[in-house]
């Protein structure tokens, strides 16, 4: 659907030249969801201006529907920006036109006759929750109201793709909620394919199908949201996984916990999380245990777990016994040695 190939983008100011982008490939699949996740700066919206060329490449190719968009003419280009839908953070409402207004915009930015717009309009507010706010002018509406005409603006023209640059990073968590939902349906109902920027790993893991971390202007990791949750390998993609599976032990805790014991991290992958493995270690070897915290999280509909806890036993039953785990696929991190 989306292929983007050695995508390099350059920004020239007065005294230097500034490395938005920095070879960059991507690939993405009709009706997915795609995330770029990455730090300020990190060069994510610079990516996703390139795919509609809000931004123009300094090098590499920006392949939509196998349409090479940096070759084509500026009428042909026009063209095939009208099937790739855009929000934003801040929602980009014209403030002097109603809620109507904004939306029918697109449409006569297109070329649809008057006749059908009043429909189509009526049809796209439906769509967003919206029918009975045409008339309002955009600041009389609440955050997630602007972004859901945003929304309805940029599906106007039937896109094939829609871009959301940071859509939920000036919302409330309830709101923000709210709008992924939103996005889930059309990505459902429409078959719509979704390119989504954040620095929220959490919304990643709500909405995403797969996912690519930026730093710097690379990418330095991809995968499917489960595989990069289960098992991230770059230290920035930890960073970020840990600041949304976070697991914070109160310090006290820590004060009374047994000094000849070690505290464990678990991370249950696939099938190992609904499976008895604790019990069965337990059972099979002369370890205590504790469990101090731990959840399983729902990735999709694939579970990982995540289990802390506190072990005592003699140094091999404990080695024996992270080795049992490792071998299970498991992942085990031993958080502290108290003793
Ligand atoms: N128009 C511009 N002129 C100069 N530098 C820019 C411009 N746009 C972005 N940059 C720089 O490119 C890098 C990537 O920016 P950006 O794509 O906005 O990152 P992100 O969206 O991840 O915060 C940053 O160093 C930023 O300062
Ligand atoms: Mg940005």
């Amino acid at each position: 659907m989306i292929r983007l190939v050695d995508l390099v983008k350059q920004y020239q100011t007065k005294h230097e030249t500034v490395v938005g982008v920095d070879h960059v490939n991507l690939e993405i699949k009709p009706g997915e969801i795609f995330g770029i996740v990455g730090y300020s700066g990190a060069g994510k919206s610079s990516v996703l201006r390139c795919i509609n060329l809000l931004e123009q490449p300094t090098s590499g190719q920006v392949l939509v529907n196998g349409l090479d968009l940096t070759k084509l003419s500026a009428e042909q280009l026009r063209l095939a920006r009208q099937k790739i839908g855009m929000i934003f953070q801040h929602f980009h409402l014209i403030s002097s036109k109603t809620v109507y207004e904004n939306v029918a915009f697109a449409l006569k930015a297109a070329g649809k006759p008057k006749a059908e717009m009043g429909k189509r309009v009526k049809e796209l507010l439906q769509l967003v929750g919206l029918a009975d706010k045409a008339d309002q002018y955009p600041a009389q509406l609440s955050g997630g109201q602007k972004q859901r005409v945003g929304i309805a603006r940029a599906l106007a023209n039937e896109p094939q793709v829609l871009l959301c640059d940071e859509p939920t990073s000036a919302l409330d968590p309830t709101t923000t909620q709210s709008i992924l939902a939103l996005l889930r349906q059309i990505n459902r109902d429409l078959g719509l394919t979704i390119v989504l920027i954040t620095h929220e790993m959490e919304v990643v893991k709500d909405l995403c199908h797969r996912v690519a971390i930026m730093q710097q202007g690379k990418v330095i990791e991809q995968g499917t949201v489960y595989d990069v949750f289960a098992n991230p390998v770059q230290p920035l993609t930890k960073e970020f996984i840990h600041n949304a599976l976070e697991f914070k032990l109160p310090s006290k805790l820590w004060d009374r916990l047994d000094p000849s014991g070690k505290v464990l991290k678990v991370l249950f992958r696939d099938e190992a999380a609904e499976q008895g493995i604790i019990s069965d270690l337990l059972k099979s070897s002369g370890i205590r245990a504790n469990i101090l915290h731990g959840k399983i999280e729902y990735i999709g509909d694939k579970p990982l777990g995540t289990f802390i806890m506190e072990v005592a036993g003699s140094r091999e039953e404990i080695e024996q016994a992270v080795r049992y785990l490792t071998d299970r696929s498991c992942g085990v991190e031993v958080m502290t040695n108290v003793g």
